[in-house]
Order: C-alpha cells, then structure tokens, then sequence
C-alpha cells in the first residue's frame, strides 16, 4: 500500500483540532484551558476525560485511554491508520497525498470505493424487493424497523442490476463461468447486507426461503470482505445502543436482527466460521464484557472452546468473557421469542463466567479426578492461561486451579508442619500487581513529548547522552524530529513515530503524564533537567568505576579520558 506522507500528518495534525473531531462524538465542557467530558471509552459518571487543544491530546484519568486525533478515530470509530487519516483529511477537505515507495499489491483506492458502492447498490436493490419476503417475514415475526435497520431484501430469480458485471463478479454477487459468462449467486433468497465497522455494505448472507440447499450462501472473501475480521451486527449494535456495556455473540444473522426485534441491540453474529482471535481483539474494542451464546449441544460448546482459545490473549484486567448454553434446540432467535426480553436478559445473567467453563470443560476431558488426572489438568490449564496477559484476573485463574488440583492446601500442609487444617491464606500482598515506577529515561521521554519546546531551552551538553544510557537512539530520535521542527506539537511529535518499533512505548509514556494543571510546564522543567542530569551522571560514573577497576593498568590517554570524566562530574548540578 502506498505509505502516507509524514509531513501530511503532521500538516494535517495541525489544521484539524482535537477538540473539534472529539467534540463530533462526545459532549465537551470547556474546563480553563481544555475540555472535559464523561469517557467515551468506559462507563462512569463524573467527567474524567481531558481533552488539551494545546497539546492535541486526549486523557482519560478514569481507564488511562490517551491519545491524538487519530488515535481517538481509531478508538472510537474502530478505523485504521489510514481510514483515521482519511477521515481527518475530509473534515478539513484535503486530499490524502501517498508516497509509492513499495509496490502496490492492495487494492487500489478508487476500486475499493467502487466496490462499496457497487455493493450498496445491490443491497438497496434487493431491499426494494422486499415486498416479496412480507409472508416470511410476518411468519418469522420481524418487522419493518428491523427489516429496514439490516436493509433485509430479496433476490429475485433474475435481476436487472445496471451495473458493471465485472465489477459484480470482483464483488461476488454474480459468478463467472469457464465460458466467461456470468450469473447471479443468490437467487430468490432473503438477502442480508453484512456491512463492516463503517457501516459499509461489504458482502452479503441469502438464505433460503423453503427447503432449497444451501440453507444459506455468503458472499465469498474479497478484498473488501474477510469473514474472520467482521462481525454482522457490530455496526448497527453501534449505532443503536446509547452505551455499549456487553456485546453477545451468536451464531445467526436471524438472532441478531430477532433480538433487536425485542429490544435488545448488544448483539452481533460470527460469519458462519470459528470466532477468530482479530473478532475478538475488534469486540474489545467496543466493550470490556463479551457474552459468547452458543447451543448447548456438542457443536455449540465445542465453539464456544475455540472462541476461549482465541479470546485468552485478550483477557487483561477490566475485561470479562461469559458463556451462555442455551437448551438443545433452541437458538436466541427462538428463545427470546419463547421467554421474551425479560426472559433473556435472565440468561444472560446466569451466564458462565469463563473459569467454570475452563475448568469444567477440561475436568470432563480429564475424566477422573485423581492424582493423575488433576496433574493432567494443571499440565492442560497452565499453557491456556500462560497466554492470558499478566495481570489480576489471570492471578485468580491461577489460584483458582491450585485448589481445583488441590496443590495449595498441600504447600500449606507441608509449610504449616503436616497440620494443614486451618484455613490460611494466602498472603495478600502476593497477588497485588506491582507497579514500575518508570526510569529516568522515561520520565524525560515523557517531559519532552509533552513540551516538546523545552528541549530548546536546554545546553546541547545536557541533552546529548551517552550512547551507554539504556533508550539514548530513540532520545535521540526524538530531540532530531523536534530541531527539525521545532514549533511541533505533542500529538504531531508523537504521531511522527507510529511506525516506529517503539510507538506502544511513547505512547504509554505520553498517556503516563497526563494532560493536567498540575504535570505543567513549570513541573516538567525541572522534572526534564534532573532526570538528564541524572543520566549524565550516572553514565560517567559507571564509565569512571570501569577505569578505576583498572587503574593501575591505564594507558596516559585513558587517564587523560579519566581525568576528563571526574571534571564533567564536578561540574553536574549537585544532587
Ligand atoms: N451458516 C452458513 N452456512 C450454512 C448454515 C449456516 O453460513 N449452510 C451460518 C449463517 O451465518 C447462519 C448461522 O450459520 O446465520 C447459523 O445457522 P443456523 O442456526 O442454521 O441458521 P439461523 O441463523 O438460526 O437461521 P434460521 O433461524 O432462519 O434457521
Ligand atoms: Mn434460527
């Protein structure tokens, strides 16, 4: 794909404000020199939401969410880089420039937009259609808000689409024979558009009306369409729920459109495959809680143990995974049908928490419980939850397969001199998460991408390090981009390195110090001086205790260096 330029981003950076593009989606209080506002990225009810047009960056005190325009984008409108950049570059109504430094295998612009519209076209083709589907869709209880929220229509048995069949074929609404004719994929069946996170239609399901087979046809993989990156529903869920809490997630593209039916729009469906790890690093995004609702049968909980799998990597703390089995032969469509909302939600209250369902399923593939087979299911949940991130919910998962294996009480036994009848616990303290204090280096980093003009107050003796100190080539990169720019803004500085390998650190270190009154200027001038004074010091005597060790052994021109050493020490700031 073509590279976007980084003088563009920067430009672009500086003529749109964030204030504006967080202000399009958020309602923000100007608070002195910012704005404030409850998060858009958790749930609560006192403003802890900063948003500084000084600095073109956003904090939130509440979730640690940080970041500049476009990552705002991305956050909240689940965008890409590049679809952020677009949609900056829009509201200020510039062109998108690209550098063509790498081949361009992708699609290319113009025919991705094309598709779309081709697709759109279609979808709203068939909807006129719908008339046909008004039996069915009486019978299955669906109304004309939801058929008209999911754009739900027919395709006939021949179609009269005005358009470029081969841009139909690239689409996969018609199918190219050997004799390079075409016909249409999907005739006479009730047609659902499954459009992406923009609301963009990308591809379609049909199903059958009668006892014709396939039950169902999707729409093949395209370059717009990849089954294991989307999910039916997340867009409307979006847009029709005042404050995402939950997302659950089923099998059936009828489910989600029975259950809006009903009232209840945190729902989206899987694309007829295994929810894959990118769906659920996607519906993260939108929520911390995922109800995963599956049938209870065999296939239903073999998904739903694919789904863990996948999910595992994504369980940091905040975040919670359920399970729900509903009763052989039923789906949520029929279920909620059966039980109303009401009925439904008390489902999903009785959902599983992810440890019964680890653990269950894991006994029941162990079989007995005895010595060996507790040491077999250790030998099976160790790896799983290894690949949990490291944080407290994975801490209680740990100490929740100690005692299921029963290794706890018998340390404790052991420790306690064989007695092992008291209940003791566990120290406290052994399950509290440490928290790093960030070094020297960092702190400075930290200073410097949020002032980036203090750097020019400072000798070029002070912020020229040592190569020995730990970070100095990403320092150093740093102090270029803002000589080379010198008036530049923290969200332009910290954009400038999105491609850098060490991006997630700047950014955390940015969001580290927030954008307050009280870590201002007048803090971070000192905070930035010492921390570099520090590293000065700390590397010349490092350097000077490495030629002490051989003193007796150095040439004249290494005293001579050691000698220099000692007076660049002297002459430091006192501590
Ligand atoms: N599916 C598919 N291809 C099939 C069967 C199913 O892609 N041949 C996918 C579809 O996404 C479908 C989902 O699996 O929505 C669930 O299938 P199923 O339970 O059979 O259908 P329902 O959605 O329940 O549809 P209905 O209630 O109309 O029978
Ligand atoms: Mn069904």
């Amino acid at each position: 794909m073509a590279r976007i330029p980084s003088a563009f981003i920067d430009e672009l950076l500086g003529r749109v404000d964030i204030a504006d593009v967080v202000g399009r989606h958020v309602e923000l209080r100007a608070a002195g020199p910012e704005f404030k506002a409850c998060c858009p990225f958790h749930s609560e009810k006192t403003p802890s939401f900063t948003v500084s047009p000084v600095k073109q960056f956003y904090h939130c005190f509440g979730c640690g969410a940080h970041g500049t325009a476009i990552s705002f984008l991305m956050e909240y409108d689940q965008l890409d880089f590049v679809e952020a950049v677009e949609t900056l570059a829009d509201m200020v109504g510039v062109e998108v420039p690209r550098e063509h430094s790498a081949p361009d295998n992708g699609p290319s612009k113009a025919l991705t937009l094309a598709l779309t519209e081709v697709l759109e076209h279609v979808a709203s083709h068939y909807h006129a259609q719908r008339e046909t589907l008004s039996d069915y869709m009486a019978e299955r209880g669906l109304d004309d808000t939801v058929i008209a929220r999911f754009m739900v229509g027919y395709s006939p048995r021949r179609d009269a689409l005005a358009l470029d069949p081969k841009q139909l074929i690239d689409t996969g609404v018609y199918i190219e024979r050997d004799d390079g004719n075409h016909y249409p994929r999907f005739r006479e069946r009730l047609m659902f558009p499954i459009r992406n996170r923009k609301g963009q239609v990308i591809g379609f399901g049909g199903r059958a009306l009668g006892d014709a087979t396939p039950k169902y046809l999707n729409s093949p993989e395209t370059s717009l369409f990849v089954k294991g990156h989307e999910l039916y529903g997340l867009f409307e869920a979006r847009q029709h729920t005042r404050r995402i809490r939950q997302l659950v997630v089923v099998e059936g593209y009828m489910d989600v459109i029975s259950l809006h039916q009903f009232g209840f729009t945190e729902v989206v469906a899987t694309l007829g495959t295994a929810t894959t790890a990118e769906q659920v690093r996607l519906l993260f995004k939108s929520t911390t809680k995922l109800i995963f609702c599956f049938d209870g049968d065999r296939a239903g909980r073999a998904a739903a143990w694919k789904a863990l799998g996948n999910a595992l990597p994504e369980l940091r703390d905040g975040r919670e995974l359920r399970f729900l089995f509903l009763p052989d032969g039923e789906d949520p469509d029929s279920y909620v049908r059966e039980h109303g909302l009401l009925g439904f939600h008390d489902a999903l209250e009785r959902a599983m928490a992810l440890e019964h369902f680890l653990f269950d399923h894991l006994s029941s593939e162990v079989g007995n419980l005895d010595a060996a087979g507790r040491a077999r299911l250790a030998s099976l949940a160790q790896p799983m939850l290894e690949r949990m991130p490291e944080g407290v919910y994975r801490q209680i998962l740990n100490e929740r397969l100690q005692q299921i294996v029963g290794l706890s009480t018998q340390r404790r036994a052991s420790r306690q001199g064989g007695a092992g009848q008291r209940r003791a616990r566990e120290p406290s303290h052994s399950s509290s998460p440490r928290t790093v204090q960030p070094s020297r280096m960092q702190r400075a980093m930290a200073c410097l991408l949020h002032f980036p003009q203090l750097l020019h107050t400072l000798p070029d003796a002070l912020t020229t390090l040592p190569e020995s100190v730990p970070g100095q080539a990403l320092w150093s990169m740093l102090c270029a981009t803002i000589r080379a720019q010198p008036d530049i803004r923290p969200g332009q500085l910290l954009e400038r390195f999105r491609e850098h390998e060490h991006f997630a650190v700047l950014h955390r270190l940015a969001a580290q110090h927030p954008a307050t009154a009280e870590f201002d200027e007048g803090f971070a001038t000192p905070e930035l001086r010492d921390a570099l004074t520090y590293l000065h010091r700390d590397a010349t005597r490092k350097e000077i205790a490495q030629y002490k060790r051989r003193l007796h052994e150095l040439s004249d021109s290494e005293k001579q260096s050691l000698r220099r050493l000692l007076s660049e020490v002297a002459k430091l700031p006192a501590e």
